[in-house]
């Protein structure tokens, strides 16, 4: 090979001299394409920033929105009832028997927001119903004035409704209660005393206003009195019965004896509230789930509608129709889903669903008490 002349060298060099610069102006077009690129990459990841932080912020105020409505409508949606003495009573209360740990159970409940507490001599429990409200009073959680306590005169002590009452008192230890209720509307049947079974309602009445003349009771009012006892009682009382507690539920909607309570402006209080009661339980139990009203086809759809539970569907039932509802619960999740019945409404059309069924079943057997129906 033969050595290349200068000239060739000076044109090779020039060459390799203009692709040196063809590539520094490449690397420099490269370098400030990268610059565009990760000016273009800021640009874009700044303003997605702002972009999301201003729909965190949107969001949050939907939300804060949302909850003020949410808290407005719940302050619209009534939570107690006149009744026929100006006295509020609340919608949906605690009834107690056959609840466990009962003490537990009032204190915690009245903690959760209940405000109605159900009872009668019949359940054994008045004083451990006394000791939960003690508790929920001396624990600042309640002012004895914003409880509403209701308990009922057994039909053993009709003769001295007064001595019934005090005792009552006594073992609740409460000053007054809130209502007391003629638990049945007759005597005891088992007893020898042929007079004291017969003990009238023009008898009994009068006494029971006294109770509210004293004091000892702010109202009065009737348990499991139909439409007939109820005519007598008003041909003649001074002090109207407030409220009138019978079995009332979708299996047993006494349509007739409502109509009449709500023409005569008495509340009616349902119980038996959810069909659940002691004598529904047994029922289903011995006739394998037959007449469970949570397995009804129309109950399930409603809760599925109105994203609630099937209690919440029966108990939203009762109150769109004016009822006050007293579910018994040992469960302190289950008395908080029953308070919940009260955020939200059926439509008329849902309501009317579960009136069908009309007088199907009643539960609770005055038989067992009374050797025969009572309400026949
Ligand atoms: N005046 C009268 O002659 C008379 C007669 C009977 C009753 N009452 C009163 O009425 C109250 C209510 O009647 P009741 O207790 O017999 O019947 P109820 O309220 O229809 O049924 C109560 C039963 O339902 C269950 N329960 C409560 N909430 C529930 C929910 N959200 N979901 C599913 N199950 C639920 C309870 O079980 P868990 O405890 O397991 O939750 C309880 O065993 C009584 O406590 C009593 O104060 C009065």
């Amino acid at each position: 090979m033969g050595s290349s002349s200068p000239t060739e060298n000076i044109n090779h060099n020039n060459q390799i001299q203009s692709k040196i610069s063809e590539m520094k102006s490449k690397i420099k077009e490269t370098e400030s394409n990268t610059d565009l690129v990760e000016n273009m990459i800021n640009t874009i990841s700044s303003k997605a920033k702002n972009d999301q932080n201003e729909t965190k912020e949107k969001l949050n105020s939907i939300i804060k929105n949302t909850d003020t409505l949410i808290k407005s409508i719940h302050s619209l949606t009534p939570t107690t009832k006149k009744l026929n003495n100006d006295i509020e009573i609340p919608l949906i209360g605690l009834g107690t028997s056959r609840v466990k740990n009962v003490e537990e159970v009032v204190y915690h409940s009245i903690k959760d927001g209940v405000r109605l507490i159900d009872t009668a001599l019949l359940y054994k429990n008045e004083e451990d119903i006394g000791k939960g409200i003690k508790r929920a009073i001396d624990d600042g959680i309640v002012k004895r004035e914003e409880l509403y306590i209701v308990d009922k005169l057994w039909i053993d002590d009709k003769r001295d409704p007064e001595k019934a009452l005090r005792e009552a008192l006594k073992r609740l230890n409460l000053d007054y209660i809130d209502l007391y209720l003629d638990h049945w509307p007759c005597g005891n049947v088992h007893l020898k005393d042929k007079d004291y079974k017969t003990i009238s309602i023009f008898e009994l009445w009068p006494k029971m206003e006294s109770l509210v003349d004293k004091g000892l009771t702010k109202s009065i009012g009737c348990s499991n009195y139909n439409v007939q006892s109820l005519l007598n009682l008003l041909s003649f009382c001074r002090i109207k019965p407030v409220v009138n507690q019978v079995e009332f539920h979708p299996y047993y909607y006494q349509k007739g004896l409502k109509d009449f309570c709500d023409k005569e402006n008495i509340a009616l209080m349902a119980y038996y509230t959810m069909a659940r009661g002691n004598g529904a339980r047994n029922y289903i139990k011995e006739h394998n789930g037959e007449m469970d009203i949570f397995k009804e086809k129309d109950i399930k759809h409603l809760a599925k509608e109105y994203d609630k539970t099937p209690g919440q569907i029966i108990l939203n039932w009762h109150i769109h129709q004016g009822n006050i509802a007293i579910p018994s619960t040992s469960n302190l999740d289950r008395m908080k889903e029953n308070l919940g019945a009260l955020n939200f409404e059926m439509k008329d059309s849902d309501v009317e669903k579960l009136c069908k069924y009309g007088k199907k079943m009643k539960f609770c057997g005055c038989v067992r008490f009374f050797g025969y129906n009572i309400m026949a």
